[in-house]
């Protein structure tokens, strides 16, 4: 395995690469890497000839008062498990690398990216599309892969790839989960023992709306109140959405007639956890 942190040494690797015409999967992370993003190292191994994986902590993907400075950093230990997940090529730029002095060009995606956290986060998203294009124009890859934990990054991510006519195939891996069912994330190491605990409430309301819809209910309403219910059962859960929308569109229903989306974002002290299930 490779590991390079100039964009010249990047494309140096891929252009050598290329000359081969194989197949290239691609794996954009911020780095902490879990067991979540070796799954996607592993789908990706599994399907492409060539495995470039990214790590950088983007600074326009985060907000003001959101954990950009102390976003866990950990770059060798991420090139261990890249390694052992069958990475071919790191790339971990410099944020000078990636947005070089007067870089002022960013990508909005339209509606899709509105509720959930677009309507939380203003302007993450399109830090999101900006690095993930910019990636894309670099790695050129065949195949890129993303978690469905982070849907809402998906579905916009779905969206650009598709307005832009890129060639690249979005791959969404399931959500890989503790053994308790709290969805990983590299901001999980933030919880305390306590809050961990508290932490799988979000699991347990997702699981009481899908138990609800299975047995046949499909009134938001009430799915919603079933999730509700739930959450309020830990009450230093500070939730700041539970939505239910149409998938993939995201949009505003009422009854669960063809694919929804059960969406909940919230803190536990200062750590900001989301999940989601489709129904
Ligand atoms: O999901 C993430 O880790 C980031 O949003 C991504 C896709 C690497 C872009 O910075």
């Amino acid at each position: 395995m490779k590991l390079v942190h100039s964009l010249a040494e990047l494309r140096e690797e891929i252009a050598s690469h290329k000359k081969s015409q194989k197949s290239i999967g691609f794996v954009p992370t911020m780095g902490a890497l879990h067991e979540g993003h070796a799954s996607l190292m592993r789908e990706a191994r599994e399907n492409n000839d060539f495995v470039v994986l990214s790590i950088f902590v983007n600074p326009t993907q985060f907000g003001v008062n959101e954990d950009f400075s102390k976003y866990p950093r950990t770059l060798p230990e991420d090139c261990k498990i890249a390694e052992a997940s069958g990475v071919d090529l790191v790339f971990a730029p410099s944020a000078e690398e990636m947005y070089p002095l007067g870089f002022q060009t960013y990508i909005e995606v339209g509606k899709v990216a509105e509720p959930l956290c677009g309507k939380f986060r203003p302007g993450h998203f399109r830090g999101v599309t900006t690095v993930v294009n910019r990636l894309f124009n670099l790695i050129e890859p065949t195949r890129a892969y993303f978690g469905q934990k982070d849907i809402q990054q998906c579905l916009v991510l779905l969206r650009m790839v598709k307005d832009f006519g890129s060639p690249v195939e979005l791959v969404i891996c399931p959500t890989i989960r503790e053994k308790d069912g709290l969805a990983m994330s590299s901001r999980n190491r933030y919880l305390s023992a306590t809050e961990r605990k508290k932490s799988l409430v979000i699991y347990r309301a997702l699981q009481a709306v899908e138990l609800l819809h299975q047995q046949g209910e499909t009134e938001v309403a009430e799915l919603s109140l079933a999730a509700e219910q739930e959450l309020a059962r830990v009450p230093e859960f500070e939730l700041q959405y539970l939505e239910i929308l149409s998938y993939p569109d995201l949009e505003k229903i009422e009854t669960v007639k063809d694919q929804a989306v059960i969406a909940i974002a919230g803190f536990l002290g200062k750590t900001r956890l989301i999940d989601n299930s489709i129904l």
